[in-house]
């Protein structure tokens, strides 16, 4: 795997939670979209398969977008207007020499900083460097748990935000994870 393509160890997430199906997975990508506001970022990372689109799925229902949500794995970028607008980008295929202004990234960043519209980003590592300064970024870490229909998500964001939103979402601490 290429080191564009680096998953960050699951040793800096410090709130996890347990999907069973896609279907939960969603649910709870429903939940997270409900409790936006609008202005945050959410970088994806996770192994091909993982869930994080259907994550996004979930999340764009959360934000009542009614219509197909579907993978940006070669479009890069996708955009749904709902009660905020979300743009799900996807960098997995993205061409290392692409200049991002290319596919519309700053005004997408633009948009976000003003509070019209979240983010969410899968394979983000290209459009780390263009994020100093936005906050709030949360990264979730989508791993194959024990079943074959097991996920665990991994989460990290701003102190204090993020410990509110683990708790929203159902997330365990680390420590008190019973496996
Ligand atoms: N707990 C789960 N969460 C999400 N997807 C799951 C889960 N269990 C099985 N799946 C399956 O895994 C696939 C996830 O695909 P996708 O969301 O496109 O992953 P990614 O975007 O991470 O590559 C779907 O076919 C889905 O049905
Ligand atoms: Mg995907």
């Amino acid at each position: 795997m290429a080191a564009r393509h680096a998953i960050p160890e699951a040793s800096g997430f410090p709130w996890w939670v347990t999907t069973e199906g896609a279907e939960q997975t969603a649910a709870l990508g429903r939940r997270l979209g409900e409790g936006l506001c609008g202005g945050e970022v959410i970088l994806l990372y996770g192994p091909l398969g993982a869930g994080k689109t259907c994550l996004v799925q979930g999340l764009c229902r959360g934000l009542d977008i009614t219509g197909e949500v579907v993978s940006p794995t070669f479009t890069l970028v996708n955009t749904y207007p709902g009660r905020l607008t979300v743009h799900h980008l996807d960098f997995y295929r993205l061409e290392p020499d692409t200049p991002l202004e290319d596919i519309g990234v700053m005004e997408i960043l633009d948009e976000v900083a003003d509070g019209r519209a979240v983010l969410a980003v899968e394979w983000p590592d290209p459009l780390l460097a263009e994020l100093a300064g936005m906050e709030p970024v949360f990264t979730l870490l989508g791993l194959m748990g024990a079943g074959p229909r097991d996920r665990r998500w991994g989460l990290r964001g701003p102190d204090g935000v993020a410990d509110d939103l683990a708790g929203r979402l159902g997330f365990a601490h680390r420590e008190d994870e019973s496996c």
